[in-house]
């Protein structure tokens, strides 16, 4: 199967988390893209969506989906959303497509994560993936020295301004061997808006698309 076809069946599989009547936190990327598309497809009779950027929204309501404000609802029962990178207790990176700051936001208000992955996806020890940090502009050539300081490498990623007016420093070469910890720490600089790394609140369940099908990770 291709990556593509391995996306379209974790988007499809993912409305097994659907709650009728609810309203589902929506993520960003193409695989999201995947889902929105199955779900609009589904006939499951849904209250509406919070979405996670622009891009979604657009998708969202192209499909004939209500997309709420996030400041409208004070919690969903599941976020579904892709990853760059997962590792084998549901920590993630994610922000390749720019929108981790309301990715994390929409996260936040969920009880669950449900991560929709390709099987290549799935890793041992975080950080092969650059790991995306969204940066106040000012602050983006401090943060890069930090994490030169610390042996990484970040970069700006090139002609991308965020949903939020920042931008996104790429940061090559670590090892996240305490994802947690990591997380905590770099939100703590100033100037960082959100750190990629989706491991303080982790996912619940990892619906992997693999050769033999989906492979259901609960964490
Ligand atoms: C968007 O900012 C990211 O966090 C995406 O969730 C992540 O990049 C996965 O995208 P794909 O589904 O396109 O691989």
């Amino acid at each position: 199967m291709t990556q593509d076809e391995l996306k379209t069946l974790v988007g499809q599989a993912a409305l097994h988390y659907v709650v009728p009547g609810s309203i589902v936190g929506v993520g960003t990327g193409s695989t999201v893209d995947k889902f929105i598309d199955a779900l609009a497809a589904s006939g499951i009779a849904i209250k509406g969506a919070v979405s996670s950027s622009l891009r979604s929204t657009e998708r969202l309501q192209a499909l004939g989906i209500t997309v709420l404000d996030a400041g409208e609802v004070q919690s969903l029962p599941v976020y579904i959303d892709g990853a760059d990178e997962i590792d084998h207790a549901g920590h993630m990176i994610k922000g390749g497509g720019a929108a981790l700051t309301r990715e994390k936001i929409v996260a936040d208000l969920a009880d669950r994560f449900i991560c929709i992955a390709d099987e290549s996806k799935l890793v041992s020890l975080l950080g092969k993936f650059p790991l995306p940090v969204e940066v106040i502009p000012m602050a983006a050539a401090q943060i890069a020295r930090r994490f030169e300081a610390i042996g990484a490498r970040a970069v700006l990623r090139a002609g991308c301004i965020t949903d939020n007016g920042c931008q996104i420093l790429d940061v090559h070469g670590l090892q996240i061997a305490e994802p947690i910890a990591f997380e905590t720490d770099v939100n703590q600089w100033p100037g960082v808006v959100t750190v990629g790394l989706f491991a303080r609140k982790p996912a619940s369940v990892c619906l992997l698309g693999t050769a033999e099908g989906v492979k259901t990770i609960s964490f």
